[in-house]
């Protein structure tokens, strides 16, 4: 599957390769200051103004009202604290800042609430009053949570305005759980899981969504329980580690093909992923590993040793409910929701019926900062959810070094026909919006 951001490239997933190779660094031309410190409060729920004319023009669009006040874990966030179109170091779009507050994960009938409770159900009964959970951690995270204190070099390719959606040059939607780590050390836990919301921005496809949720678990081991077994610490705590994983995947699945592939993540080391056979490819749901020594002792555990997962809650609800596209999880359509039920772990998702995708394609010069993921942002900021997919299908560079891309852009909704009109009107605007936001040249 995918390069974990924090892993080793496979090769498989060339657009990565491409991702990765093309990132761009706006330049910070002004520091703005924190948002949470300078929010006045605004009253809640009015229609921004670019949802306002795009629901006239287009009667798919902005069902839902784009508010300009959301409390989030308790934390009152104002959307011009979050988007900023005219500040270069703020890269967050409309599409993003309304899924922020939605917390799938807290609802006990959604596929993600209950596989969230599913795994606490696992820790509760193999691990009795042992694990903290946190599940309402705010998602605006500093820099320094996000990279710093998990040992992200200062130069990866995470931390770039192509992958990360920063608010300012100092704090980012958090793009893993592992953000809180640190934190809830220093705070002296030592068993806990964190729930969350998580933001990336990413390619389309049907297992890719720039929202998703991730469960992180950490444990903290003292000397006398390595000691007792006889290994080494840290083999005492990647065992522990594998053991508890593959017990977890064993109470999710039953029986389930499923591999440890070797990887890297700058927190862990020996690090590991768990993958899981799903339509017919090998999925990747889960990175863990020990972790390195240096955040324990920078969080006052000296003489410890720990192990620490982040699992993707969307991979692993796909597989188990078959749930064959990852935006599903975000409808609020009758005939997706009222399948599932608190408890119900594993009831198979029945579609209610297969809508035909549309293809278009769609070919231009690029300039050297394009990337694949900001087309994909405009792409999702004109067609939201009914964009399936974004691929690459053609590339070449002629003799004057101009390189041209031809990417094949599905439209599909996944709860009703779409016209050819409006199709057509979709595509219009995406290339109207490819044109002038990504300073490229149509062909
Ligand atoms: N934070 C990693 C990711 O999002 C997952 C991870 C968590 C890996 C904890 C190792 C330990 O890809």
């Amino acid at each position: 599957m995918a390069v974990t951001r924090y892993g080793l490239c496979k090769s498989s997933l060339p657009r990565h390769v491409f991702a990765a190779m093309s990132i761009t660094h706006p330049t910070f031309i002004k520091p703005s200051p924190h948002p949470l410190k300078t929010s006045p409060s605004l009253p809640i729920s009015f229609y921004s103004t670019s949802a306002s004319l795009s629901a006239t023009k287009h009667p798919h669009k902005s069902k839902h009202p784009i508010v300009s006040l959301l409390d989030n874990c308790g934390v009152k966030i104002n959307k011009d604290d979050v988007v900023r179109e005219s500040d270069p170091a703020n890269n967050v779009p409309d599409s993003i800042f309304s899924k922020l507050g939605l917390q799938l994960h807290r609802r006990d009938h959604h596929p993600i609430g209950i596989l969230k409770n599913a795994i606490y159900d696992y820790f509760d009964t193999n691990y009795p009053n042992s694990f903290l959970k946190f599940d309402d951690l705010c998602p605006i995270v500093s820099v320094k949570a996000n990279f710093d204190d998990v040992l992200v070099p200062a130069d990866h390719v995470s931390r770039s305005y192509n992958d990360t959606y920063y608010i300012d040059a100092q704090t980012v939607l958090r793009c893993h759980t592992s953000a809180h780590q640190a934190e809830l050390l220093r705070k002296g836990y030592t068993h806990f899981l964190v729930t969350g919301d998580v933001y990336r921005r990413d390619s389309i496809d049907s297992t890719h969504y720039p929202v998703f949720h991730q469960m992180e678990g950490f444990r903290v081991f003292s000397p006398d329980e390595w000691m007792a077994s006889g290994m080494d610490a840290t083999s005492y705590a990647a065992n522990n580690l594998k053991k508890a994983l593959e017990g977890l995947a064993q109470h999710l699945f039953g029986a389930v093909e499923m591999r440890w592939v070797d990887t890297y993540f700058p927190f862990t080391n020996p690090s590991f992923e768990l993958e899981i056979y799903f339509q017919e490819k090998w999925l990747e749901v889960l990175g863990c590993g020990v972790t390195e020594q240096e955040i324990l002792k920078r969080n006052g555990k000296m003489d410890n040793v720990a192990w620490a997962f982040g699992l993707g809650l969307e991979r692993l609800a796909m597989v188990l409910f078959e749930i064959p596209d990852i935006r599903l999880f975000w409808s609020n359509d009758l005939r997706f929701t009222s399948q599932f039920s608190e408890g119900q772990l594993g009831v198979k998702f029945k579609p209610f019926s297969k809508f035909p995708p549309c293809y278009k394609d769609m070919s231009f010069w690029i300039s050297d900062a394009f990337t694949e993921n900001n087309l994909c942002e405009v792409v999702r900021g004109i067609a939201g959810d009914l964009a399936e997919e974004v691929r690459l299908i053609d590339s070449f560079t002629n003799k004057k070094g101009m390189t041209s891309h031809c990417y094949r852009i599905a439209y599909r909704s996944m709860e009703r026909s779409l016209t050819d009109e409006e199709i057509n009107q979709l595509q219009w605007d995406v290339r109207e919006a490819v044109q002038s936001k990504l300073n490229v040249v149509l062909r």
